[in-house]
């Protein structure tokens, strides 16, 4: 019913819903090796168009952000819950979530990423398994087991919340500076923060 190689999914026919809304399965884009995985909910109508996650209007925002803390979307992993788009944008179902989580556990693992960034309510949800007021905990950094294995998850705000609420946009910001620190990216000065507050 589902098949992946390498961190594609190259067939899958378990959610009838999403296999007759999509155009086309949207795989994770960038390094096989990033030290940063962006986690977002599930492609839109740009990125079934274009089977790329965040090339729309979000996806803007996100390399704006990106670009603003010294990294380009080349640099990181961008993936989403989902890898299908769900009719009319809607919030992808518990079910579906499930039927593609084995997927994203698989790219986790063979990523092994320094820490995975959830982009909005539903990865943030998904990825922690409890409920999350993303607004309020954005920035805030949380272990949780996947697959057995420690893993770092810094919740963020959807880069599209950010187009209608300035505030948003700041907790959006000093969500991806926080990101950038904990990767190590290198700060204006040149020097590198790693790890040092966690
Ligand atoms: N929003 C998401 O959550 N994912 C995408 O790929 C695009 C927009």
């Amino acid at each position: 019913m589902g098949e992946m190689t390498d961190l594609c999914v190259t067939e899958c026919t378990r959610c009838p819903a999403l296999v007759d809304s999509r155009s086309r399965i949207v795989n994770g884009t960038g390094p096989e090796d990033a030290d940063l995985l962006f986690v977002g909910e599930g492609p839109g109508a740009n990125e079934d168009e274009q089977g790329e996650p965040f090339v729309g209007r979000s996806g803007s925002v996100l390399d704006d952000g990106l670009r603003d803390v010294g990294l380009a979307r080349k640099d990181v992993r961008i993936t989403n819950c989902v890898r299908c788009r769900p009719p009319e944008n809607r919030d992808p179902t518990e079910e579906e979530l499930g039927n593609c989580r084995g997927y994203l556990e698989r790219e986790i693992d063979a990523l092994d990423p320094e820490v995975i960034v959830t982009l909005g309510k539903v990865p943030s949800e998904h990825l922690l398994g409890r409920s999350v007021a993303v607004t309020k905990e954005a920035g805030d950094l949380e272990e949780v087991r996947i697959e057995d294995a420690p893993r770092r998850v810094l919740l963020c705000v959807h880069p599209a919340a950010t187009l209608y609420d300035r505030s948003q946009r700041e907790t959006f910001e000093a969500a991806l500076q926080r990101a950038a620190d904990l990767a190590g990216v290198a700060d204006s000065d040149g020097g590198q923060t790693r790890f040092d507050d966690f």
